[in-house]
């Protein structure tokens, strides 16, 4: 299987290659909609949720007709999904490559605003049962986007867990595991001609989770704490999502990419768990992604990479009734199936938006514009 990808690497994909990066993330929140559910409300009335929610950026897993179709119209900026079983079929033939784009995205444009394709998700790190068609996937997409002149338009990405990742801690140690460097060097040199974002799917819940004696659950949902210093690059975390992002920076400062932007593709906390997942509650949920918004709606970089403002897409819309594994699987969505809210940081379900919530979107709003304020104050002065 492996020298089966070096030979596509070499033999196959060596067509000339644009550096113009396409812009594929309006504001800094985004939102994922999983749709591993059969309870969940239609694409139509998402749209609604959405818009009154004020998201602009979505991501599916797939690129299902019936989403493609609801959004159109709607400027909704949407990231479609190459699955993994896709992958070596697309890395084999240049044709199935072209006809998949073709069929599940210029039959869409312009009308329904796909602005990027993820090229499987967390393919490396994992079984590496898919991880020798990811580059092969990976170019025959591009290829095919750029013969039909979109590549200025649809951005090819692909989306890596934390497990690509040795020595996460403290941030500035982290490295790419030994095991990934092989298919993830490559990857990078590919992404990096093309312009493409390092994509980053962190959760603080799964951190905090694999070791709470260790880590301050306050770290971990963006509430006041000591924080940690890294004593090699001196610089001081103050919420373990910022530390996680830092660490996927000195990982690509390692391998030679420097300059690469990292996107979090998604984030976030479930609000029910089993036994041991006590760290799943509704007010830990509510809490971190409250604090989330707040934390992305200051526009602000990281200790590391102050200059590259923090883009995350929340993981997800909807409790999925269908996913597999531990019950925190089933409940990480903002709502529930039945589009009601799991709990209020400020947006309004499909059914019995309380007075409450609008209240508190009034509240987190205001919040927003202090701290604007705040900060203008402080750059006006830095200056
Ligand atoms: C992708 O996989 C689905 C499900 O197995 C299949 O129906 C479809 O034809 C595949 N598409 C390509 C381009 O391989
Ligand atoms: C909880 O228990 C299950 C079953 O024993 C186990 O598979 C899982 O890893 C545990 N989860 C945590 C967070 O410890």
């Amino acid at each position: 299987m492996k020298s089966f990808g070096v030979h596509l690497f070499f033999l196959v994909f060596l067509a000339p290659v644009a550096s113009v990066s396409v812009q594929a993330f309006t504001g800094t929140y985004g939102i994922n909609y999983g749709r591993f559910a059969n309870n969940i409300p239609s694409p139509d009335e998402v749209v609604t949720l959405l818009r009154g929610a004020k998201i602009r950026n979505v991501r599916i897993y797939d690129a299902d007709q019936s989403v493609l179709k609801a959004f159109s119209g709607t400027g909704l900026e949407i990231v479609v999904g190459l699955p993994n079983g896709n992958l070596s079929d697309v890395s084999a033939n240049a044709d199935h490559a072209m006809s998949w784009v073709k069929d599940n995205v210029l039959a869409y444009l312009p009308d329904t605003r796909i602005c990027g394709i993820a090229i499987g998700n967390e393919v490396l790190g994992g079984s590496g049962e898919f991880s020798g068609f990811l580059l092969g996937a990976v170019k025959n997409v591009y290829n095919a986007v750029n013969k039909l002149k979109l590549s200025d338009v649809v951005q090819i990405t692909t989306a890596h867990s934390q497990a690509v990742f040795a020595n996460s801690f403290p941030p500035s140690s982290c490295v790419f595991q030994d095991n990934v460097v092989q298919y993830m060097k490559p990857l990078l040199e590919f992404f990096s001609q093309i312009g493409s974002p390092f994509c980053l799917n962190a959760y603080p819940f799964l951190a905090y989770m694999s070791d709470p004696e260790q880590i301050d659950i306050n770290y971990a949902l963006f509430l006041p704490t000591e924080g940690i210093n890294d004593a090699k690059t001196k610089l001081h975390y103050d919420n373990l999502l910022d530390a996680q992002i830092d660490a996927a920076y000195a990982a690509l400062e390692d391998a030679g990419f420097e300059k690469m932007e990292v996107i979090v593709t998604e984030t976030g906390w479930a609000s029910r768990g089993d036994e041991n997942e006590s760290a799943a509650t509704p007010n830990n949920a509510r809490t971190f992604n409250y604090n989330l918004r707040k934390r992305l709606a200051k526009m602000k970089g990281t200790p590391l990479r102050p200059k590259n403002v923090v883009k995350a897409y929340v993981f997800a819309i909807f409790n999925e009734n269908l996913k597999p594994g531990p019950t925190s699987e089933r409940n990480f969505g903002l709502f529930k199936a039945d589009g009601s809210i799991s709990y209020d940081i400020g947006f309004h379900g499909l059914k019995s938006s309380s007075a409450y919530s609008s209240v508190l979107s009034l509240k987190l709003e205001e919040e927003e514009h202090d701290e604007d304020r705040e900060d203008k104050k402080r750059e006006s002065r830095e200056r």
